[in-house]
Formats: structure tokens, sequence, C-alpha cells
């Protein structure tokens, strides 16, 4: 069996199926469902490589819904004896809602079955519902084209769902209810609950929950993944209650994002070429840049270090697109994000995308809220601020900072002892970091001043990564 899967869907999928014996090949999320690359076009074109083959398709496939129509829609007349108002399920192939509306119709002709579609998906109707958005995360819903398996003239009503929502619905669903669900779950769940305020009493409302928690511990399950993709706020790594909590220790940590000294942000569009990308970093110091589509928005992100090496490697030409090779998972977090938050992160991520939400009104009544980038921060931005800012800072300790403080625990600066705190709270962040250098290398190498190499992990602009002059003690 060989199974072609966008690269979307997550690694548990992959290694289950992987397991049971399948050859696995991934396809890029991004291809468009008609392309050669794309998970259709490539099960097409072995179908007609290897003798013998057949391909199941699960998008023209009569069995597919015929399972829910025979199946699932059997099982909800039951349990339900007969009676239900409303069901609610969401739609990637459309196999299930076509075979359960058939069905339960066909049972109960009042009942109104309404379909869930992903924002950037075009399964929903009428068509002005489908407004392009970033690809999505929830899996296994939505597509670009229509699935012949999916009759939409037995969907009454369509409602779009967004990452945010059905993630944490999903969450609060395992939370509360301890059901273990996917991602796709969520987004139904919350149509449900919307539709349910709107039902008199008595009235019932059946939703389809597809898939198990499982297919998804290393996505939505993770704290940390639900900060990264800005699904949910920092303060969850730090709160108490939440695993790993912990009080503020530094005078630092409760600051938040908006007091650190960040460049005005600069973003490119996905359809720049890489060797334009490279020079407008080059000139301006930037080791990697947003990528901002106009009717997208927050896209990825160009890396300084991947554009370079993929030319090199040949993966893309130096005229190719910077879309091509922009990575789409970064970590994004809000301008209130506290300082111990961002510190966590960085534990994990060289950098990330500071965001504000901008809100754009239509009407008196109509408005879209759309992410925007309102800077990059590094591991270098903390450090400056906590090295700079905590200058004079008044401690417990009395007037030494505690970030100062707390440098010499390594080796090198221990064994310097007490001399170093005076001197380091005097320096400025660079010379204090080269001094670091200096004290645990001796003697000291010549640093490589390449200051594109020095940034690699960072926003840093060039004056940042230039090493000062080693200070005489
Ligand atoms: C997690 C998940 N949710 C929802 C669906 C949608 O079901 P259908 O393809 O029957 O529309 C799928 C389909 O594979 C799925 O994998």
């Amino acid at each position: 069996m060989v199974i072609t899967l966008p690269e979307k869907m997550s690694d548990e999928k992959m290694d289950m199926l992987k397991a049971l014996g399948a050859e696995i090949i991934r396809t890029p999320t991004e291809a468009a469902w008609d392309s050669p690359e794309s998970h259709i076009g490539v099960a097409a074109r072995l179908l007609k490589e290897i003798p013998n083959s057949h391909i199941l398709d699960q998008y023209k496939n009569v069995d597919n819904p015929m399972a829910h129509y025979e199946g699932t829609a059997e099982e909800i007349l039951w349990q339900c004896d007969g009676k239900l108002d409303v069901l609610v399920a969401s739609a990637g192939t459309g196999g299930t809602i076509s075979g359960l509306a058939r069905k339960l119709k066909e049972r109960i002709p009042d009942l109104t079955v309404i379909g869930v579609d992903p924002i950037g998906s075009i399964l929903a109707q009428p068509e002005e519902l489908n407004t392009p958005g970033p690809s999505y995360h929830v899996e296994g819903i939505g597509y670009d084209f229509i699935p012949d398996v999916l009759d939409r003239s037995l969907v009454d009503r369509w409602v779009k769902s967004s990452d945010h929502t059905s993630l944490n619905m999903s969450r609060s669903i395992i939370r509360h209810e301890g059901l273990l669900v996917g991602g796709s779950s969520g987004a139904a769940m919350a149509a449900a609950l919307d539709v349910a305020k709107t039902l008199g009493k008595g009235q019932r409302v059946v939703v389809v929950l597809p898939d198990s928690t499982r297919n998804y511990m290393s996505k939505f399950l993770s704290d940390e993944w639900m900060v990264e993709h800005g699904f949910a706020p920092p303060a969850i790594l730090t709160d108490p209650g939440t695993l790993g909590s912990k009080k503020a220790s530094e005078w630092w940590e409760d600051r938040t994002v908006v007091e650190l000294d960040l460049s005005k942000p600069m973003t490119i569009s996905p359809s720049m070429a890489c060797k334009d990308a490279i020079e407008i970093m080059r000139l301006h110091g930037f080791d990697q840049l947003p990528v901002v589509g106009a009717m997208e928005g927050i896209m990825g992100v160009a890396s300084l270090a991947n554009l370079t090496a993929s030319i090199l490697a040949k993966r893309v030409t130096p005229e190719d697109k910077v879309s091509n090779v922009m990575y789409t998972a970064f970590c994004q977090v809000p301008m209130t994000t506290r300082l111990a938050e961002l510190n966590r992160i960085f534990k994990k991520h060289a950098y990330c995308l500071v965001t504000s939400t901008q809100r754009t009104w239509f009407s008196s009544s109509k408005f879209e809220d759309k992410t925007i980038v309102a800077g990059v921060c590094s591991r270098i931005d903390l450090l400056n601020f906590v090295v700079q800012s905590g200058r004079g800072m008044e401690t417990k300790e009395g007037h030494v900072p505690k970030a100062v403080v707390s440098a010499p625990q390594s080796p090198a600066l221990k064994a310097a002892g007490g001399v170093m705190h005076v001197r380091e709270s005097q320096m400025p962040c660079q010379e204090y970091m080269w001094s670091f250098m200096k004290d645990a290398k001796s003697p000291i190498a010549t640093p490589d001043l390449n200051p594109i190499e020095h940034s690699e992990h960072g926003r840093t602009q060039m004056s940042d990564v230039a090493p000062p002059p080693i200070p005489a003690i």
C-alpha cells in the first residue's frame, strides 16, 4: 500500500501508517489539488507507473458516503430514537456529511444540516463565505476543489471555522468532557454550540466528532505548539496551574515584549525573487524577514541561511519566489507577552514574530481582524534588554541587577569572582558577552567577524553583531 500524504498531516498519522506497513510519500501542502506534485497528482502518476495498481480515491469513491449512509447514520438514528433537529458535521471529502444528510433527511425531512468548512477552503456556499486566508492547521477538513462525493445540495447552511476557535474548542472538550478528540471535532463543536443557542427547549443537535487526539499529540495538545502558532497566549507556559509553572524570580520576567527595543518591522512579499530578498537582508542587516501576502496575511519567514543554502544546493534558483523556500512553521507572540514567557520560547526558537491585530471595518457592523507583524524578536533583543535596562536596577540583593549577578554562574566567570560584578554592571551588552568569551577561552581566538554568520539565529542587525573591542580589565 502506498499512501500519498500532504506534509501538513501529523507525523503521528504517518508513523501509524508506516507501522501498518504502508509506504508513505509526503507531498507539499501548498500544492494545488490538480498540480502534479499534489497528493492527488502523485497518486495519479503512480497509478500509471505501477502495474495492476488501483486508487481507493476517497474523493470519488461512492463507498465513502455510503459507509455513513448505511453505518453512521443508522447508529445516530438508533441512539437518538429517531429524534433530532440539527446535524452539524465538518467536511473534507464530504463523504461523512453527504452520507449522513441523505439518510437522516429521508427519515427526518425537517432536519437542518450544517456543514463546517475552514477559512481558506472553498467548500462552503454561498461562495462569498469563502474569503481567501492563509493555509490552516486543522487536519482533514476543507479543500481547494469540490470532491465528487460531496453533495452540497444536502447541506442547508455552512459555517466557516478558524484554527484558533477549533483548536481551543478541542482542548476544551478534552479538559471538560474527557473526550479525546481531534481538531476538526473542535471546529464542528464550536459551530454546534452556536446553533444550539438559537434552538428551542427540547430540540436536539447531533455533532460529529471524527478523530482522536492520538493523531495530534505533538500538535495542538502541546502548550508550546499552541503558543508557537499563536493559538494560545504565551501565559499558558508559565501560569500557575499549568505544567512547569513558575513565579517571577527575576526583575524582568513580568515586563513585556513592548518594552524591548525592536527594530521597525520589515516584511517581504511572497512573490519576491530569492536574490532580491537576500539583497534586502544584506542591505538592512537582517537575517530573517517575515513573508506577508496582500490577501493571505503572514505566510512564513524567509531566512538568509535557508535562502543561501537552498540556492547553493540548487533546490531553487536566485530568481525563484521566496515563497518556495520560506519557513511556514514559525513562532509568533503578541506584544503583551511577558519576558518570562519569551525566555521560555527562546529555549526552543532562535527568534519569533511579534504580532498585533489590525481591525478593518467594512460597514458599521462588519469588520475583519488581521494579524500583522509588529516586529521580529531574537534572543539578543531579550539579552540586550536584561543587561542594559538591568543596570542600576534595584533588587533585593542591593543595587546590582540579578541578570548580571546570575551570569558569573558559568565556570569561567565564577572563577573570576566578585570583581566581575562591578565590571559587568558597567558594560554594554555586547562587551559583556565578549568579555565572557574572553574569560571562557584563554588565550582568546580572534573572533570570526562575519556578521551574517554570527547572526544566524537572530534578528540581529549588523551593528549588533560586530564584536566590540575586548575591554581592558
Ligand atoms: C480529522 C478529520 N475530520 C474530518 C474529516 C472529514 O470527513 P469527510 O472526509 O468525510 O468529509 C476527515 C476526513 O478524513 C478527517 O480526517
